[in-house]
């Protein structure tokens, strides 16, 4: 057995051989199977780069319009599922809502699936196409709306706008949506993404990888960045406001969310893309309000962290908000769109996983006591 050290959160340690996605912080990179995700977003569509993922290559026209025709296919819910998200309690977080469905399609998916032949995930690809559907409905219901049925000729991206407000999105904003998926699609092995490899290691379902990761990536410290930078812009409100903001920020030691990145020391790649788009919809609308105010924070932070001596600069959550704001998505939906965007993802590393599978079994550094004597009930104290 190899000879390892003790890391808190496993931090540093390699406990996998992966081809699927490189983070290249120093540099500011990041690539899905090679290929740069400047490139990506700028030539291919979300299910292109879902087919990526999941193949390892990028499809040739036969196999793009094979794959495609799959996926859309697979777009629209089943009346238990829909029955399931109306039902489900109204002040429970969509998160919660869409690992339950996934596991739930487990129940009357994956079973046949896997007394047929070898469980292929690949092929129901329920969890990424259905994730869309899902989100959109729960907006839908939970507004007071009814079910949409998808369309089958739009974009991934392009289809979830329309599902969610009932109107096809323009050419700007559905391409912008798609590619917002791309940039979320992939980030090696993070917290979700490892439990999805964890889960997949004891050959469980791929659903009950896809939910579990769900369920990671719901928590604080890993999905939800992008919500916050929203709720301090609303609270900043005006461009000018902004350096007082956030000098009182740092000097009271709060966090500005959306600036700096674990792995990124360099700018994260995602987040100038995604600059862009944010620049781009602001000039359709005629209102640059968010975008001015999120220059100004970025511009004192980067001031103050450099008479420190500290280079950090904006993560992807630092501008997505903002887009999906003026996308005309709602606050409490962004988490969720990480998730549907990360299950492409996910699902690569649970096949990548199971190709050259070892039950993930690490120890833990056992600090407690050893031959204790069990007092009876009435002596304890
Ligand atoms: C992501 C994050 C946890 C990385 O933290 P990290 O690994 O400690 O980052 P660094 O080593 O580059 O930090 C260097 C210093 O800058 C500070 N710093 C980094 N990001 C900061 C931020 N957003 N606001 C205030 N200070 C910050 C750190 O506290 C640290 O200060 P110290 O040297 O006095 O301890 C951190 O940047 C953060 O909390 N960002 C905001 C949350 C966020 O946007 N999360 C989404 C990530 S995709």
């Amino acid at each position: 057995m190899a000879n390892v050290e003790y890391s808190k959160g496993l931090e540093g340690v390699i406990a996998a051989e992966s081809s699927i996605c490189k983070v290249d912080g120093e540099n500011g990179k990041l690539y899905y199977e090679g290929y740069s995700i400047e490139d990506l977003v700028a030539q291919c569509s979300f299910e292109e780069v879902t087919y990526l993922l999941l193949y390892g290559e990028l499809p040739n026209e036969r196999e793009y319009t094979w794959f495609q025709k799959h996926m859309r296919a697979s777009r629209d819910i089943s009346e238990p599922i829909r029955h399931m998200i109306r039902e489900f309690p109204d002040d429970a977080h969509p998160m919660e809502l869409l690992q339950s469905v996934v596991a739930y399609l487990s129940g009357y998916v994956e079973h046949k699936i896997q007394h047929s032949a070898h469980c292929n995930c690949r092929d129901p690809l329920h969890q990424v196409v259905q994730l869309a559907t899902v989100v959109a409905t729960y907006e839908r219901f939970k507004t007071g709306r009814s079910y949409i049925e998808p369309s089958k000729t739009l974009s991934h991206g392009a289809n979830f706008l329309y599902m969610l407000t009932g109107e096809e999105p323009d050419e700007l904003e559905g391409s912008i949506m798609d590619d917002c998926l791309i940039l979320h699609a992939e980030h090696g092995f993070n917290a979700s993404t490892f439990t999805a490899r964890v889960v997949a290691s004891t050959i469980s379902t791929c659903y009950s990888a896809i939910s579990a990761a769900i369920g990671a990536l719901f928590g604080s410290l890993h999905g939800g960045a992008n919500e916050k930078v929203m709720q301090m812009v609303d609270e900043i409100g005006d461009p000018a406001k902004a350096p007082a903001w956030v000098n009182r920020a740092l000097d009271e030691k709060r966090k500005v969310m959306g600036m700096g990145h674990r792995v990124y020391k360099a700018p994260d790649p995602r987040a100038t893309v995604m600059e862009s788009y944010l620049h781009k919809l602001s000039e359709k609308n005629g209102d640059f309000r968010y975008y001015e105010i999120l220059k100004a924070v970025e511009r004192t932070f980067r001031e103050r962290m450099e008479e420190k001596g500290k280079p950090i600069y904006p993560n992807v959550d630092f501008f997505s908000g903002a887009v999906y704001r003026l996308l005309g998505i709602p606050i409490r939906l962004y988490t969720p769109i990480f998730a549907m965007a990360r299950a492409s993802g996910w699902l690569a590393h649970v096949l990548e996983q199971r190709a050259d599978n070892r039950i993930y079994r690490p120890k833990a550094l056992y600090v407690g006591e050893r031959d204790k004597s069990i007092l009876p009930m009435n002596e304890r104290p």
